[in-house]
C-alpha cells in the first residue's frame, strides 16, 4: 500500500509538476471559520457528538481541485469543501467533499494509471479508449467540472459511504452533501473571462463581509444491496435523504497554516459513532494525503496530534 500511495502522489506531481510547500491536489484555496448546528434529525441516526445539536466550531476550506497553487478560478475545475469540526472533548473529525457527482475510479490501482495518463490530452484518450467503464465514469463524474461565480454557488459531495450508527444501536451507510443555501449557479466561459483569475477567493472573502455563508448537511441513506463500498457509483436519486445541519461560514481564518501550524483534512478521521465502509479510495486517500502533508511541510502524518 505505502509503495502505491508513493506512486499515486508521483503521479498527481507529475500531472501539475512539484509545487514546494503545497498541497498535491486542491493546491489553491482559502481557510475560514464556522460552526455547524446538527438537526434532530441527525441526532436521531448518529450518536456522533458533533450531531447532537449543540452548535460546534468549524474550520473549513474552499479550494479548486488542481495541483497548481496559481491555478486560474475561471476555468472549470472540480471545486472542493473540506471541513474539521471540532467535538467537546478535545477531538476532531472531518468531512472533505467536492464537486464531483461521483469519482472516477474505484480502486487504487487504477488511480494511479487513470492519473498518470492526465499528463496529456492523447495520454487520456488513449487510456479512456482502452478502459471503456471508466470512460463513461469519467464523463459522468467530469459535470462536476464546473465554473462556478461563486465558492457559495457550488453543491459539494463526500462520495464515500460511511456506517451512521445510532444510540440504539441501529445502524446504515449514509453519504453526505453540502447544499448551497445561495443555490446552484454556473458562469458561461463568456461571463468568466470578464473576471480576475483569482475572482473566486475574492469574492468568498467579500461575501462573508454581508454574513455568513450557509450550506445544508444532506444524507442519502443506503437501501440494502446499494454499493457502499464503490465511490463511481452513485445510489439512485430516489433515496431517501434527511437534513442532517447546517455550516455556517463566518470569516476568514488568518492564523491557521502559518508558520509551523500544519492543516490536514483526512475523510478516515471519524468520531465515535460514524465508521469507515469498505472502499478502498476512502482509506487509500489517507496515505496519499500523508505524503503531501510531509512533502509540503516536513511532518510525518502518522502522528496521531497532527491536525
Ligand atoms: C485516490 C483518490 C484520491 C487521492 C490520491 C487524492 C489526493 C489528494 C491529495 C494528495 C490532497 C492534498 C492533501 C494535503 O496536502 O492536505 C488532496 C486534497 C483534497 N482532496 Fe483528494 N484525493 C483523492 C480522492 C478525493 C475524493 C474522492 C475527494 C472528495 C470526496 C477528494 C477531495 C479533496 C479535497 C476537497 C482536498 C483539499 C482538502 C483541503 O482543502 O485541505 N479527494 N487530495
Amino acid at each position: 500500500m505505502a509503495n502505491l500511495a508513493r506512486e499515486a502522489f508521483d503521479a498527481i506531481r507529475s500531472v501539475s509538476g512539484s509545487q514546494p510547500g503545497h498541497r498535491a491536489a486542491h493546491a489553491k484555496g482559502r481557510i475560514y471559520r464556522g460552526r455547524f448546528t446538527a438537526t434532530p434529525a441527525a441526532g436521531s441516526l448518529t450518536r456522533a457528538a458533533h450531531m447532537q445539536g449543540e452548535p460546534v466550531e468549524a474550520t473549513v476550506r474552499v479550494s479548486n481541485g488542481g495541483g497548481r497553487p496559481d491555478g486560474d478560478d475561471r476555468a472549470k475545475d472540480g471545486r472542493g469543501l473540506a471541513t474539521k469540526f471540532y467535538l467537546p472533548d478535545g477531538s476532531r473529525t472531518d468531512i472533505v467533499a467536492v464537486t464531483l457527482p461521483r469519482f472516477f475510479v474505484r480502486t487504487p490501482e487504477e488511480f494511479v494509471p487513470f492519473t498518470r495518463a492526465r499528463r496529456s490530452g492523447l495520454a487520456t484518450a488513449l487510456y479512456l479508449a482502452t478502459h471503456p467503464r471508466t470512460a463513461v465514469v469519467t464523463s459522468s463524474a467530469a459535470k462536476g467540472l464546473v465554473r462556478p461565480p461563486s465558492y457559495a454557488n457550488c453543491r459539494y459531495n463526500g462520495l464515500h459511504a460511511f456506517r451512521w450508527i445510532a444510540a440504539d444501536g441501529s445502524e446504515r451507510y449514509v453519504r453526505y452533501s453540502w447544499v448551497p443555501e445561495a443555490g446552484e449557479e454556473q458562469l458561461s466561459a463568456e461571463d468568466a473571462s470578464d473576471r480576475d483569475r483569482n475572482f473566486l477567493q475574492d469574492e468568498f472573502a467579500q461575501r462573508l463581509e454581508g454574513g455568513p455563508v450557509r450550506f445544508g448537511l444532506r444524507l442519502q441513506i443506503a437501501r440494502d444491496g446499494d454499493p457502499v463500498d464503490d465511490p463511481t457509483r452513485p445510489w439512485p436519486d430516489e433515496r431517501e435523504t434527511v437534513e442532517a445541519g447546517t455550516l455556517e461560514i463566518t470569516a476568514p481564518d488568518t492564523e491557521r497554516e502559518r508558520g509551523d501550524d500544519v492543516l490536514v483534512f483526512d475523510p478516515t478521521r471519524v468520531t465515535d459513532g460514524i465508521e469507515l465502509s469498505g472502499d478502498r479510495i476512502l482509506k487509500f486517500r489517507r496515505a496519499v494525503y500523508a505524503l503531501s502533508v510531509e512533502d509540503r511541510s516536513g511532518i510525518v502524518l502518522a502522528d496521531p496530534d497532527i491536525d
